[in-house]
């Protein structure tokens, strides 16, 4: 009870900083740190690498989450100054909802994602949310299974989900321990 309380009065009050730091993983040096709106452009051309041409998320889209007044962390993934990965969580009541994670194809498979995952489960776990939740699409076969590995369990399909494409996609939600 009293950690659904706080989770509900963090949901609107608290804003965390987070620190830029340098990450090693597998080898490479990559700088993490909090995305601001002035990433808004790169991020776009990010996208627009990642899925083939398309834009799931807009500008305006991108503004809106910054400007939330939700507690929220987006992170950007700095490789030699350019932007090659983010994710974007959301908390609300109990939950902390992942929006988006995108990493450049030139850096998949090299456990970013993973990294970039855990990062927003911590700050899940210090807004006191109990789940962390996130939507896949149903084709997204290795996203999937990724998400599986690391304790996200399939929920519900929800029909029609995707505009683009018209796709059905699977909530997943994993316990925050
Ligand atoms: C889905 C996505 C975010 C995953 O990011 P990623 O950085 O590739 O993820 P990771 O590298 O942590 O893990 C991917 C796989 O590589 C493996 N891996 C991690 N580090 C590795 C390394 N050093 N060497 C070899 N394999 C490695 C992981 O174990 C995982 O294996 P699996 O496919 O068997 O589960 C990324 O592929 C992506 O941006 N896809 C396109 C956009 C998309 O689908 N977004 C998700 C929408 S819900």
């Amino acid at each position: 009870m009293l950690k659904r309380f706080r989770s509900a009065f963090s949901t609107f009050h608290h804003k965390e900083h987070y620190v830029t730091h340098e990450q090693e993983i597998a080898d490479k040096k990559y700088t993490i740190r909090e995305m601001s709106t002035e990433d808004i452009k790169e991020l776009l051309q990010l996208e627009r690498t990642v899925y083939a041409g398309e834009l799931p998320w807009t500008r305006s889209a991108f503004l809106a989450e910054l400007y939330s007044r939700y507690a929220h962390l987006y992170l950007c993934v700095l490789y030699q100054n350019k932007i090659i990965g983010f994710i974007g969580s959301r908390a609300s009541l109990d939950d902390l909802h992942i929006t988006h994670i995108a990493i450049h194809p030139d850096f998949q498979k090299k456990g970013i994602g993973s990294f970039l995952l855990k990062e927003v489960e911590a700050f899940g776990y210090r807004q006191h949310c109990q789940t962390i939740s996130l939507e896949v699409r149903i084709s997204n076969i290795d996203a999937k299974r990724l998400y599986r590995k690391l304790g996200y369990e399939a929920i519900k399909r929800m029909a029609n989900y995707y505009r683009i494409g018209n796709e059905d996609a699977l909530y997943m939600v994993k316990r925050v321990k």
